[in-house]
């Protein structure tokens, strides 16, 4: 959520910081600014309501040349998009200019304070009186820009990662955190600073993580040096990134999401690997094995996540309860942290989140670890902040995932906890082995299954065109189905801007069963499961009120085949692997849809991949 890019070295700065902010253009979109420090004493700022390209257009014609720089792609929190809410926001004698990602709690105490010592704001941001108020500080106390960040931010109640730069200091960039991500690049003899590290992999790939209150000294020819607001000197932790540049672009397809839809035999092979060993006999994740005594003795299990992340987590609970007779809660990250949650000590939460960076979850795991519970992360991004701030945990490897409607991320998350529920269920013996070899084998098939379904493509394809004028879809599942259909909805909706509704198909005549007619498709997720016989009742009560039914069904299938208006065929699995081969399918029919329809998949109106403030 906002994305923040800073440059200090040799290199054209303006060039690093514009192509750094179009990697980061999935964490917000709907403004951007760049601020470049010059040898002339002045700090040129550009910004734009817009994408990243209409800031390029708006500096075409403008004077570039810079030492020093940093940049911003906003979403919004304070003040709507446009031009003068957009960052760097700079303090009114023009001497600093100021990146920044979160939320500034307090700012209306702050600003009210600094409108009394005179100061003049010309937007709505808390950004601004961040700005304003270090440079009162350094301009009353007398003191250093490091000087000034510092007791400015002792002030500050909030989250923040902020860049900051002086008009007459080209060889100095400021930066810090707080509940919000910020990590430095460190080239030969010069530093990149951005909110991942997508903007300078292929810069460096030596890297330092800026941990909460620690801020970062980044001076032309000196050795890094980081202290926190105490200032008292941090070590520096010196980490290599695996990650490489092909990953981060689009590799010949339209969109990153079809890109990330397709990559997934291979995201899940990497998921799986080395994690299912005996050829599917034995199942081995670190994290459980490290805490063995944690997971023999846990009397509850509470799964925390937002989004696509918790409908991964419903799955979760149909995993673990089945597999390892644990009551399973499900909770969304941003309810629990303030229902006053009743969390013991043999109590096992997980929090599950592909970027490793939501607000909502990290209060969670934060609230789970003050009542002594064990947390356990689920997390894709190395080095992010929930699998820092975990006990224990488990990555889904499935790479950088920019499309801002999560996919591959999704599969991942689906896989490993199916993987950690067999890996408890082993360690508790509440399956046989002969059970766990089973599914572990089917587990190794995945991939391929996957490559099959996606075989399926040029036919959702032009199964699309049927609906892509509908303006409501119902999508309905049961078992593990359920959960699916609940996913399926939010991909419609997020990337098609078509309402869509996720049901319990049996809850279904409880209510939504109003809604039925020509004009609104069900899309009935119905494999061949313990539920089957349930479901095909379900399709005639849907099929009986003249519903147009699109059902995703196992190879083979007939009952249900018959009824529908469409079907999609995919591959026979256990039950509990089902959920990753029939998500498959939606992903592809939302991506056609919104194609259908002219959006913009990639980045749909209003969202942003890493939501960081609450
Ligand atoms: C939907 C989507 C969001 C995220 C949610 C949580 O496609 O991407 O619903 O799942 O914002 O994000 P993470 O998983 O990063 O915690």
């Amino acid at each position: 959520m906002c994305g923040i890019v800073g440059y200090l070295g040799e290199g054209n700065v303006y060039d690093i910081l514009i192509k750094g902010l179009h990697r980061l253009e999935y964490r917000g979109y709907d403004s951007a600014g760049v601020a470049l420090v010059g040898n002339d004493g002045k700090i040129n700022i550009f910004k734009t309501k817009g994408k990243v390209s209409n800031l390029e257009a708006f500096c075409a014609d403008k004077c570039l040349d810079s030492k020093v720089g940093i940049a911003h792609t906003r979403w919004a929190t304070h003040g709507e998009p446009s031009d003068t809410n957009a960052h760097p926001h700079y303090s009114e004698d023009g001497n600093i200019a100021i990146v920044h990602n979160g939320t500034i709690e307090n700012y209306k105490l702050l600003k009210d304070a600094l409108l009394q010592h005179g100061c003049k704001f010309h937007s709505d941001t808390d950004t601004e009186v961040l700005a304003q108020l270090i440079e009162y500080i350094r301009v009353t106390n007398k003191c250093s820009l490091l000087s000034a960040v510092r007791q400015a931010l002792k002030q500050v109640v909030g989250a923040y990662a902020i860049a900051v730069v002086e008009k007459d200091n080209p060889d100095t960039l400021i930066a810090a955190r707080q509940s919000s991500p910020l990590v430095i690049g460190m080239g030969d003899g010069e530093f990149f600073l951005a909110s991942d590290a997508t903007p300078f992999v292929e810069y460096t790939k030596e890297c330092v993580y800026l941990k909460d209150g620690e801020i970062a000294e980044i001076r032309r020819n000196e050795p890094l040096k980081i202290t926190n607001l105490d200032n008292v000197e941090a070590e520096i932790d010196v980490t290599t990134l695996q990650m490489s540049i092909s990953q981060l672009e689009k590799g010949g397809y339209p969109h990153f999401m079809l890109k990330e839809i397709f990559e997934q035999p291979d995201t899940l092979r990497d998921c799986i690997r080395g994690r299912v060993v005996e050829r599917g006999a034995r199942i081995n994740i670190n994290g459980v094995n490290d805490h063995k005594e944690k997971f023999l003795n846990a009397k509850r299990i509470i799964i925390v996540a937002c989004g696509t992340s918790w409908h991964a987590g419903l799955l979760g609970k149909y995993l673990l309860q089945d597999m390892c007779r644990i009551p399973v809660e499900v909770e969304y990250a941003s309810e629990f942290r303030y229902s006053n949650p009743v969390i013991n000590e043999d109590d096992v939460v997980i929090a599950i989140s592909q970027s490793g960076e939501t607000a909502d979850t990290l209060a969670a795991i934060q609230i789970a670890k003050n009542a002594g519970a064990f947390v356990f992360g689920i997390s894709n991004v190395v080095g992010s902040s929930i699998p820092r701030e975990t006990y224990s945990g488990c990555y889904i490897h499935v790479g950088p995932e920019i499309g801002v409607a999560s996919t591959k991320a999704f599969t991942g998350q689906v896989m490993v906890l199916t993987l950690l529920s067999l890996a408890i269920a082993q360690l508790r013996q509440t399956m046989t082995q002969e059970q766990i070899a089973d599914v572990g084998k089917a587990v190794l098939k995945i991939p391929t299954y996957v490559k099959r379904v996606l075989e399926l493509n040029a036919k959702i394809e032009r199964m699309s065109l049927i609906f892509t004028y509908a303006r409501n879809f119902l999508y309905l599942g049961r078992g593990y189905s359920y959960p699916v259909a609940l996913e399926g909805a939010l991909k419609l909706k997020e990337i098609s801007y078509i309402h869509a509704e996720g049901y319990p198909a049996a809850e279904m005549k409880h209510g939504p069963i109003a809604l039925i007619d020509r004009e609104m498709p069900s899309v009935i997720i119905a494999p061949k499961d313990h539920l089957y016989e349930k479901i095909v009742s379900n399709v005639q009560q849907v099929k009986a009120r003249g519903g147009n039914i699109l059902a995703i069904v196992t190879e083979g299938d007939t009952e249900i085949s018959k009824l529908a208006d469409h079907v999609l065929e995919v591959p026979e699995m256990p039950e509990c692997l089902t959920p990753i081969i029939t998500s498959v399918p939606l992903q592809l029919l939302s991506y056609y849809i919104a194609i259908n329809k002219g959006k913009d998949v990639d980045m749909p109106r209003n969202l942003a991949k890493s939501v960081t403030v609450e």
